[in-house]
């Protein structure tokens, strides 16, 4: 019966995949974090090392050349490299985002030819849903997509867009039928290099540095008819389910920045002396640092179930992604900050890297999704008669 069905244990290929990319993390991401951080630079050495592992998009399939990761395997990739630097972690995270709704509501050409691209790493993918007036309140796109004969023509301004600049693709929902409201939105496929695609200055962040997050703007932008992804009208089903799949790779980010901090406080109360001996010696740090522990592990936990949940499709899926994604971005936020107390005066300075790990983690509690706006969505769910999938 347990080798059927595993009772909450990693597999042996889980468990390996966790091997490798941490071995990568430790010697070509963590080395240059604090640099990525205060330079505010692309994590270009993590791209790269990413790319040469096949760890830059992990969860495209292999029949379009990818490395097919199930959703486990691709949250324990995330939140390696986020344990390493969290703004490097972003780049498998988002390209997840990214091409995700391709790969939902796509038909086989488009899939073809944009998830080949991301699997062969001719350039990463982002996700252009919020704008200026369209944040937490995603369906009011002003985005405007007008078809004209065999082509559309895009206008409008994308806000808050991960890695754009230097992302080659980018899914664009925009407005087709604006008395429709959510029903009037589409999807797209936007290329770099098509003209009218143009960039705002990147936006100078408190933390994940190293993630450009820059404005984006089309300027009658001419798309052909096939790159609409699936049906028209359908556009915002395909970014809400998109959604309910990568908030869990959110919810990994926050596990793994969480776990960094907890890693390197632990190594500091050994050493730290004060009164004569190890701080960790002191009961009332040994309680924190059992609290970020457990809190931690309980995180870890809801997350793994969520991917799991991610991976067969499950009818919770909606609650657990929200969910996996609140808790544990509220726990990472509380650890790292503790983190911060645990080192004290040293903890605040930009010499200790707990420091950037508390400012990395509070994005978690707000991007895809503010925390507020997942706990709609968990009790509309709950309302609904959702039950848990067990
Ligand atoms: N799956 C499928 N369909 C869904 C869905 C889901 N999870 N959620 C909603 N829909 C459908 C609904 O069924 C509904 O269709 P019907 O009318 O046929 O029932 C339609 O979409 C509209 O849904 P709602 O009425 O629920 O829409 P709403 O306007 O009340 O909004 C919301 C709901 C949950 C608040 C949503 O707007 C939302 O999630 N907002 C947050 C936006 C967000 O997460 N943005 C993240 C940006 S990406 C990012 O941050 C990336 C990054 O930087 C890394």
């Amino acid at each position: 019966m347990t080798d059927e069905y595993p009772l909450f244990a990693l597999s042996e290929e889980h468990r390996e995949i966790r091997k490798a990319i941490r071995e990568i993390c430790d010697d070509k991401v963590a080395p240059h974090a604090a640099a990525v951080d205060e330079e505010a630079r692309y994590p270009q050495e993590a791209h790269e090392a990413l790319l040469a592992s096949d760890f830059f998009a992990p969860h495209v399939p292999e029949e379009y050349g990818g490395a097919g990761a199930d959703a486990l395997a691709t949250v324990i990739v995330i939140e390696e490299v986020a344990r390493a630097d969290m703004a490097a972690s972003l780049i498998p995270a988002v390209n997840k985002l990214g091409s995700l709704p391709v790969q939902i509501g796509g038909g086989e050409e488009i899939k073809k030819k944009y998830l080949t691209k991301l699997a062969a790493g001719e350039g990463g993918f982002s996700y252009c849903l919020s704008e200026p007036d369209a944040g937490s309140d995603a369906a009011n796109q002003k985005t405007r997509a007008v078809r004209d004969g065999d082509e559309w023509v895009l206008n409008g301004t994308k806000r808050w867009i991960t890695n754009a600049g230097v992302s080659e693709y980018y899914t664009v929902l925009a407005m087709t039928d604006p008395e429709k409201r959510s029903k009037g939105i589409s999807a797209f496929v936007v290329e770099k290099s098509d003209p009218g695609v143009s960039f705002g200055a990147p936006e100078k962040k408190l933390g994940i540095k190293g993630s450009p997050t820059r404005e984006v703007y089309f300027d009658n932008v001419r798309l052909p008819a096939d790159r609409i992804i699936g049906e028209e009208g359908r556009g915002f089903e395909y970014a809400m389910q998109t959604l309910d799949h990568t908030r869990i790779t959110i919810a990994a980010q926050a596990v793994g920045v969480a776990q960094g901090a907890l890693d390197y406080a632990l190594g500091y109360v050994k050493e730290r002396q004060q009164f004569g001996k190890p701080i960790a010696d002191f009961q009332g740090l040994q309680f924190m640092i059992a609290d970020a522990g457990m809190r931690l592990e309980a995180a870890r936990q809801l997350t793994y179930a969520a991917a799991g949940r991610s991976e067969r499709g499950d009818s919770d899926l909606t609650f657990f992604g929200a969910a996996a994604k609140a808790f544990a971005s509220d726990v990472a936020m509380e650890v790292t900050t503790n983190a911060v107390q645990l080192l004290g005066g040293y903890g605040y300075t930009r010499d200790y890297p707990v420091e950037r790990m508390m400012r990395d983690a509070k994005i978690t509690q707000i991007y895809e999704g503010t925390n507020q706006v997942q706990r709609i969505v968990m009790a509309r769910q709950l309302l609904a008669g959702v039950q848990s999938n067990l």
